[in-house]
């Protein structure tokens, strides 16, 4: 059988999930993360080349190139939505190399909200109506709209490009959407991703996303997922990258998952190629589940963090062999098997995030959790043989049951078994799901 050499790029959870995901495959030869963290150091060598170590993003993937070549590395899986958005597989695919990742263009429908928009609706992809702002005084313009325009209220006011997830904001009325405006001026990053913007319908429903992977033509679903972006128990308070996840989400039924594929999955691939820009890896799809069913929130051009570390540890089929046959355009050779369990997944934080919070704080426990508990790494780092937090987000606690209530139960009591000084995390990850009962059946009766 032959062996193929991987390359991982990233640091976060996510990551740490996919060197995971792809360290049991009997196709890998050997697994390189760059630059990883110590949960990927466990799993295949770390290699320290970060982005913020280069003057440019150029010079980043040049290094990169050169690492592929010299360990012969036959695929490079991005992690993050950065380095795509910069053009990562762009440049690696004009050197000849494989990558898991779509091109820079195709990564526009996360790196531009209107770049989004503008496809979804010119082939009918549901999603909000929205109105443009683009041209030197966009804020200016938008400031103007606001004032005169009888619009309806909530509205979305969304930046343009990438914006950490700092450049959504819902605004219940136009004193707020004026305030916001005033937020957006006066920050760097904002005002440099706000150089265009959109003006978005509030819609009302259930969040959930549907992940699928594709080469372009045919695509795989993964399970649908919930996130928990905001810090506080019963989504209160300040937005976060995530505070835990789980899957499958019983709001998107296999009814509601059919209606995702025939008018948002398969539209999209197919727009997509249209355009010239066909679109391979993961997509992504951020919905609401609106009365009048799915509608697009936006798109993610790679696997969400801490969605991703709930959904590879379901996957009964073998996550190298579905990303090679995707790098390869022959994606319709392989089938995707998920188990039949249900997964959940607690980040443990540093308290004070996503504020101020202090890092190099002793994680302890890991050696209790059980042996079916996966616990990957997002902020900790190594020092004189202790494992220290080094960020936000510090751990991904995930564990599965047959139903979601014994996946919630488990993970919390695995949760507590991890201690750090000042650790925070939600209590009630998941909890949103348990409204449709224990299982699959009345989750479709109750759609
Ligand atoms: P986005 O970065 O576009 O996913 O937006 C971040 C969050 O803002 C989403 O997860 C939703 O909770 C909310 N949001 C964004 N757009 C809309 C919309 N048009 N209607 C309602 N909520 C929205
Ligand atoms: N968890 C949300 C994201 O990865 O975008």
């Amino acid at each position: 059988m032959s062996r193929y050499n991987v390359l991982i790029l990233g640091s976060g959870g996510r990551e740490h999930t996919l060197a995971w995901s792809v360290s049991r495959s009997p196709l890998l030869g050997k697994l390189f993360i760059a630059p990883g963290n110590p949960g990927t150091g466990t799993l295949g060598e770390n290699v320290p080349l970060s982005p913020g170590d280069f003057p440019d993003p150029q010079a980043w993937f040049e290094a990169l190139a050169d690492l592929i070549r010299r360990e012969e590395i036959a695929l490079t899986v991005v992690g993050p939505e950065q380095p795509l958005v910069d053009g990562v597989a762009d440049y690696l695919e004009e050197r000849g190399h494989k990558v898991f990742g779509p091109s820079k263009t195709a990564a526009g429908l996360e790196g531009s909200k209107i770049f989004a928009k503008r496809i979804m609706h010119k082939y009918g992809i549901p999603t909000a109506g929205s109105v443009e702002f683009d041209g030197p005084s966009v804020l200016d313009d938008l400031g103007q709209w606001l004032s005169n325009e009888n619009s309806d209220w909530p509205c979305v006011i969304k930046a343009d490009g990438l914006a950490a997830g700092k450049g959504v904001f819902i605004c219940t009325n136009r004193d707020e959407a004026i305030e916001h405006l005033q937020r957006i001026r006066s920050d760097k990053t904002l005002s440099d991703a706000a150089s265009r913007v959109v003006v978005e319908e509030f819609m009302t429903g259930e969040e959930a996303s549907v992940f699928a992977i594709t080469d372009g033509k045919n695509a795989r679903l993964l399970l649908s997922a919930q996130d928990h972006k905001r810090i506080g128990d019963g989504d209160t308070g300040l937005n976060t990258g995530g505070m835990g996840a789980y899957a499958p989400a019983p709001v998107v039924n296999a009814e509601m998952l059919r209606i995702v594929e025939e008018t948002i999955l398969y539209p999209t691939l197919r727009a997509m190629e249209e355009e010239g820009h066909p679109y391979r890896g993961v997509l992504y799809m951020g919905l609401m589940i609106t009365k009048d069913g799915p509608r697009v929130v936006e798109y993610n051009c790679r696997f969400g963090d801490p969605e991703c570390q709930v959904l590879l540890p379901a996957l009964k089929t073998d996550l190298l062999e579905v990303m090679l046959a995707t790098a390869g355009s022959r994606l319709d050779e392989v089938e995707i098997i998920c188990h039949d369990h249900h997964y959940c997944g607690v980040v443990m934080a540093s308290g004070g995030y996503p504020e101020h919070y202090e890092k190099g704080k002793k994680i302890e426990g890991l050696d209790r959790v059980s042996d079916d508990t996966l616990v990957f790494h997002s902020g900790t780092r190594l020092a004189d043989g202790d494992l220290l937090t080094n960020g936000g987000r510090v751990l991904t606690v995930v564990c599965r049951g047959d139903d979601l209530r014994s996946a919630i139960d488990a993970c919390y009591r695995e949760v507590e078994k991890i201690t750090f000084d000042n650790a925070c995390y939600r209590s009630d990850i998941g909890a949103k799901g348990l409204k449709y009962g224990l299982n699959d059946e009345s989750a479709d009766d109750l759609a």
